[in-house]
């Protein structure tokens, strides 16, 4: 989603801004643009697309100023075009802006009437006129930001220059994130850390309704209150070899290949491999109290609640609710006592999700919520926290995040039934160790990628796939189906095996591939059955197995992917990884743009 960056530097600065706005690509973005002081003056070049348009568009008509902001737009009012990308600006003041602005038609009407021209379809160039407005009556830049902070509806997270001071920029947040960044007398603005990583590691988050005025030499911060407040710095993990894509050509096959590792690091926060003990961290709540869990989430982090409402009621007897943010939020639904409810989040940062957190707290429910990011906004606004260990997450399409996110709800789901006396200690000892034995699994499922390539590349062609799957994989299923959607544009879906005969068995026709995820287990032989049903109407199945009893069925389907046997519990961990590669090679094949698919972004925070 929209990425801001403000630096007030020593000399021109239009590179760096441009360099920090490379950082930032990864959210997702469709035009971007810079904007300077010089000489009194607001200096601007913006450009649609891709960033490399932007660049041109600097090299071509170059711009001067120690001081300025950057911004990658994701389109929410107004088409991705020029005159919609931002900084937008008047001859006083320019700025760029995330999040929405709700009542932006109002202030447009109002300042319409006063003469104010507006020359895009945005809601963020509100922001620049209404600014203008407040300068025009007299008041100073600070002021007149502040009065407008105070008429602004929705949400966003705000950087501005002035054209008559090139010695400050300001900033705002209220509802979507901004982080200052500290230099050696220079000073940085930033949407996240990742923005500000070739400059800073040192950075300070705005609270909500916080307003920064950062000047050479450090930064002033005012609460919502207008009290001047402090605000700790903090090192930050992002730097640039972290975030680079090492030797591989995109960041979603780096990440795919960095699970082992990363699987590794989240699994040592919550366990102890010397005596297999878990060690949760405190949640701040009784687990053996717990009647019920209601688990919310997003996109993959919803996929990964799925599994763990079936690893939690199978395993620790406990009922599970899953709901996706934007519906829960909207919902009402009855929710227990003191209950805890479970925010699943890689960035920390989603507004459906954020807005469901805060639905849940005014519901007097416990917050807990297992995110990637520790100074996220969830993270902060929770009463617990699991993070996992997964590093930056560069690719739009999730992947290691998932799996850790995957590891973390297992534990959980060991110690909520350790707590409740469901697992015993032999049950909790075996579950365990197939959960430290996952990071070595993957990276044998991760030596036969070249065979897996191989059956992706023959069905890049197609327009539809299906994935089928029963029981804790069945949210495998939906989730290799959104990854392939994703990527490679192909419409794809997951269904539930044992659901195909009741409509979607309509969409089967000679030659649909169905990948058909199904270990060795209980549900085996039916997953088995549902496979026949679409074989006999023609589909070429790729079935994803530990199984070595195919008999002749081997003849029947189009192609195998060989699984390790692990115990059952972890088989969503692994089975997610074909299905991630498969998703990877076809849009490859495909020529897709797999680290930037279209109209994505990586963190939504806008509802
Ligand atoms: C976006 C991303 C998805 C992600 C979802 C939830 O839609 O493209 O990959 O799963 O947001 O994000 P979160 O950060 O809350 O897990």
């Amino acid at each position: 989603m929209c990425g801001i960056i403000g630096i007030i530097g020593k000399n021109d600065i239009s590179d760096r801004l441009l360099n920090g706005l490379k950082n930032l690509e990864y959210r997702g973005y469709d035009s971007a643009g810079i904007a300077t002081i010089h000489d009194k003056e607001i200096h601007r070049r913006r450009a649609e697309g891709k960033l490399i348009n932007l660049s041109h568009e600097v090299s071509k008509h170059p711009i001067k100023g120690s001081l300025g902001i950057g911004h990658t737009r994701w389109a929410t009012h107004g088409v991705p075009n020029e005159t919609n990308a931002h900084p937008h600006a008047t001859n006083m003041v320019a700025a760029v802006h995330n999040g929405i602005i709700e009542n932006f038609q109002t202030i447009k009407e109002e300042l319409g009437l006063l003469g104010y021209k507006f020359q895009s379809d945005t809601d963020s160039e509100a922001i620049v006129h209404l600014i203008s407005y407040y300068l025009d009556k007299g008041l100073s830049p600070k002021e007149a930001f502040s009065n407008s902070l105070n008429r602004l509806e929705g949400a966003y997270a705000i950087a501005l220059i002035f054209s008559s001071n090139c010695e400050k920029i300001y900033g705002a947040r209220s509802g979507s994130p901004l982080a200052v960044g500290w230099g050696d007398n220079e000073m940085f603005l930033g949407s996240d850390a990742a923005a500000l990583s070739n400059e800073t590691t040192n950075i300070s988050y705005l609270e909500e309704g916080d307003l920064v005025e950062l000047s050479r030499d450090g930064a002033n911060f005012w609460n919502k209150l207008g009290e001047e407040v402090k605000r700790d710095i903090v090192e930050s993990k992002f730097n640039p070899i972290q975030i680079g894509k090492g030797n591989f050509p995109h960041y979603m096959l780096k990440e795919i290949y960095e699970q082992p590792t990363v699987i590794g690091d989240t699994l040592n926060t919550f366990f102890n491999p010397a005596d297999s003990e878990i060690k949760l961290p405190s949640l701040g709540v009784n687990l053996a109290k717990i009647s019920k869990v209601t688990i919310v989430a997003c996109g993959s982090s919803y996929y990964a609640g799925l599994v763990a409402k079936f690893w939690i009621e199978r395993y620790a007897r406990v009922s599970v609710e899953v709901d996706i943010s934007s519906e829960f939020r909207y919902r009402e639904t009855p929710l227990p006592k003191d209950g805890l409810t479970l925010f699943i989040s890689q960035s920390g940062e989603t507004a459906d999700t954020l807005a469901a957190l805060r639905y849940a707290k005014s519901q007097s429910q416990h917050i807990v919520s297992l995110v990637n990011v520790r100074e996220s906004t969830i993270a902060r606004e929770s009463d617990g926290l699991l993070l996992i260990n997964a590093g930056p997450e560069i690719g739009v399409a999730s992947t290691k995040a998932f799996t850790c996110q995957l590891v973390a709800l297992a534990v959980f789901t060991i110690s909520l039934g350790v707590s409740k006396k469901i697992i015993d200690k032999n049950e909790s000892k075996k579950l365990s160790k197939a959960i430290s034995e996952v990071s070595s699994k993957i990276a044998d499922i991760l030596q036969d990628d070249l065979q897996i390539k191989s059956i992706s590349d023959n069905f890049s062609d197609v327009s539809n796939v299906l994935y089928i799957a029963r029981g804790s994989e069945y949210p495998i299923a939906l989730e290799g189906a959104l990854k392939l959607k994703e990527v490679s544009y192909i419409h794809s879906e997951g269904f539930a095996a044992g659901e195909l005969k009741h409509g979607p068995i309509a969409l089967i026709e000679k030659g649909v591939p169905v990948i058909v995820i199904a270990p060795e287990g209980p549900l085996y032989e039916k997953t088995i059955s549902n496979m026949q049903e679409v074989i006999a109407r023609g589909a070429k199945v790729i079935i994803i197995t530990d199984s070595d009893k195919l008999g002749d069925l081997d003849k029947k389907v189009w192609k195998i992917v060989s699984m390790p046997k692990v115990d059952n519990f972890v088989n969503p961990i692994l089975y997610s990884i074909p299905v991630q590669l498969i998703a990877y090679h076809v849009a490859v094949s495909r020529g897709a743009d797999v680290d930037q698919p279209r109209n994505l972004a990586k963190s939504v925070t806008v509802e």
